[in-house]
């Protein structure tokens, strides 16, 4: 695992921009696995931006989310359908077809894990994939003592994320307490692992998700087990890192960074 500290939200979102528009040029059909929340509003609008103003095509690029809310239709502005739709889909040139989310009004509710892992391995597995983390560590869905070999499923949500959460609703009570996830096992074959984390409140959780001891109790300890992970953080989220200085040493000084540090 890397941890690259940049100055401040926009320093992170920018080097995480251009990580996957490198992978986005090098592999047209790349399969992104995709991530939503608030941290990631940023993120989506520059590549939207590279898009328009740099040609960064998606044509033929395949993506799946993590997670989707159950009960709730695609069209429910709370939805992470519609969110991905509003933030990145609608605003780039890719296929709407190509775009995946577990669907979270399926009529088989118990089957639609199963479809969507199907899905996946259809396209190959996942190239890259972009995490956030949630204030109860979780990365998706995944709250505490998810397996960490679990795949995509049902799962309930804690109070601390519907806390987090329900002020996204124009009516908070509208949040489902239930949602689809990829497991932690799914998100650990994907290829690479991408994690953006940005803000003090995410200081404390980033710590323990990084250099803490890997448990199920924070599934965000589950990428130290990938080994091929970068975790882009600024400096108020890198706040209560112990490593800080080497972890600043290796983005200044390794060449595979070079390109990056402009
Ligand atoms: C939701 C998503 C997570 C995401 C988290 C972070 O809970 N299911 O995948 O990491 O939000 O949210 P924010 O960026 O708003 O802090």
């Amino acid at each position: 695992m890397e941890v690259i500290i940049r100055k401040d939200k926009k320093a992170a979102v920018d080097l995480a921009a251009r990580i996957i528009e490198k992978a986005v040029r090098e592999t047209p059909d790349i399969v992104l696995g995709l991530a939503t929340g608030r941290t990631m509003e940023d993120l989506y609008a520059e590549l939207a931006r590279k898009h328009r103003e740099e040609e960064l095509d998606f044509s033929l690029a395949r993506t799946f989310n993590l997670d989707e809310y159950i009960g709730l239709p695609p069209e429910h502005p709370g939805s992470y359908r519609y969110y991905m739709n509003y933030h990145l889909f609608n605003n780039i040139n890719i296929d709407q077809r190509n775009t995946h989310l577990p669907n979270g009004v399926a009529e088989d509710l118990n089957a639609e894990g199963g479809r969507y892992e199907d899905e996946i391995e259809h396209c190959g597995g996942i190239d890259l994939q972009l995490l956030g983390i949630g204030r109860s560590g979780h990365i998706g869905f995944n709250e505490p003592l998810s397996s960490l070999m679990s795949r995509t499923r049902q799962k309930a949500l804690t109070p601390v994320t519907i806390a987090q959460n329900s002020p996204l609703f124009d009516k908070p009570e509208d949040m489902p307490k239930r949602a689809f996830t990829m497991g932690v096992g799914t998100i650990l074959d994907a290829r690479r692992i991408l994690m953006l984390v940005t803000g003090k409140e995410k200081a404390a959780i980033l710590a323990k998700a990084v250099e803490g001891p890997i448990t199920s109790m924070v599934s965000a300890t589950a990428i130290q087990l990938h080994p091929n992970t970068v975790v882009i953080v600024d400096e108020e989220a890198a706040e209560m890192l112990q490593e800080k200085e080497y972890y600043r040493w290796i983005f200044e000084n390794e060449p595979e960074w070079e390109e990056f540090r402009k």
